[in-house]
């Protein structure tokens, strides 16, 4: 494709390819006469392009992310999936600025706001700032493919793990598994997948699907486990069957989830289930705020502040009180603790 015809495909101006081009963006090859030829790959990393930078990302940042994810087989699919990232980062900041704006408004409307007025400006100057600084800690946070390569051999070989929390991790999974089959499960829902070790095994005589937040962790479970079947997707997000699933399992996963986002994780997981499906959960626990306050004190009593933050960052589950949110929607809860800070906890209708 010569530069016209993509100008014209893509309703941008020549002076957009040049400075692509110039930041080594998207560098078109050259015929035997020195005429730039676009292919199809380049006409779709247009796109990309265009849609980044129409959601205010700079040039530099820009090529930045679409190198990152320009490797391997399924790189259509990853930019893709960067496109979809970059959109709801943009929802989360216009969100953001929304906020700030009602509340100001709010705020004014019960006060002087004639003398206040530059504080409120101030406040929304703070909000866009607040956006560009996140904007760029989520450009530095993309970092799945590292994580997602190296996720099995970490947690087999327990490393930078002082605090065990991955001690039995093959025999847990195991003993997930066992429960699944002894249930007659004819459909699972995995959610928090990751490389699939839990249930790509079974995936061969069950019907799996395998759902997870990060494409990179859903790409090496796809490599490993060809029968499994995988959906982008958040434990918050709205289910998309009823009353259909035998069981809805998660293993090392449910601790991403503060404690109303988990009551909210728990509704739709219990709206997949059949009436006598259940609900597995493997994850870190306490038991209640007096055991967590008690590892605190240890941990910090040892000198290992570092340690108690690995845990304080995340969202280890309170399970008195999941089981007092359990029994409130008038469904049965087992809980049975394993080692170190892992439950398992089993819930039904
Ligand atoms: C520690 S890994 C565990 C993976 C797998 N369940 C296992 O036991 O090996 C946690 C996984 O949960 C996924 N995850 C975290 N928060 C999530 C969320 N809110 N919705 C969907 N997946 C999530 C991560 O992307 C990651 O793949």
């Amino acid at each position: 494709m010569t530069r016209n015809e993509v100008c014209k495909i893509l309703n941008i101006t020549l002076k957009s390819l040049i400075v692509y081009e110039e930041h080594g963006i998207v560098i078109p090859k050259r015929e035997e006469n020195n005429y730039r030829n676009y292919s199809e790959d380049d006409l779709f990393r247009l796109r990309t392009v265009i849609l980044l930078k129409e959601l205010g990302f700079s040039l530099k940042d820009i090529k930045n992310l679409i190198d990152k994810n320009n490797y391997g087989n399924s790189h259509f699919t990853r930019s893709l999936y960067l496109q979809l990232k970059a959109v709801e980062r943009k929802i989360d900041e216009l969100d953001n600025v929304k906020n700030t704006l009602k509340t100001s408004i709010d705020k004014m409307l019960e006060c002087d706001f004639e003398l206040d007025y530059n504080r409120f400006v101030h406040n929304i100057d703070i909000s866009l700032q607040e956006n560009k600084t996140n904007r760029r800690r989520w450009i530095d946070m993309w970092g799945f493919d590292n994580k997602a390569i190296k996720f099995d051999k970490m947690v087999r070989n327990k490393w930078n793990d002082e605090l065990g929390l991955f001690e039995k991790y093959d025999e847990i999974l195991s003993q997930i598994r066992s429960r699944i089959i002894k249930h007659g499960a004819a459909n699972v829902i995995d959610i928090g997948c990751g490389t699939g070790n839990l249930c790509g095994d079974l995936s061969g005589k069950i019907d799996i699907l395998g759902i997870d937040q990060s494409l990179e962790m859903i790409l090496q479970a796809k490599k490993k486990y060809n029968k499994m079947r995988f959906k982008l997707g958040n434990f918050l997000d709205k289910p998309f069957r009823k009353n259909d699933v035998d069981i809805v399992v998660t293993t090392y996963a449910f601790h991403s989830l503060n404690h109303n986002e988990k009551k909210e994780a728990l509704n739709y997981m219990l709206e997949y289930l059949k009436d006598d499906g259940k609900i597995i959960i493997a994850d870190f626990m306490f038991l209640n705020d007096a055991e967590r306050e008690k590892c605190k004190s240890i941990l910090c009593g040892k000198g290992r502040q570092d340690l108690w933050d690995v845990i304080n960052n995340k969202y280890y589950t309170n399970l008195e009180k999941l089981q007092g949110y359990v029994k409130s929607l008038n469904c049965k809860i087992h809980s049975e603790h394993i080692v170190n800070f892992t439950w398992i906890v089993e819930i039904k209708k």
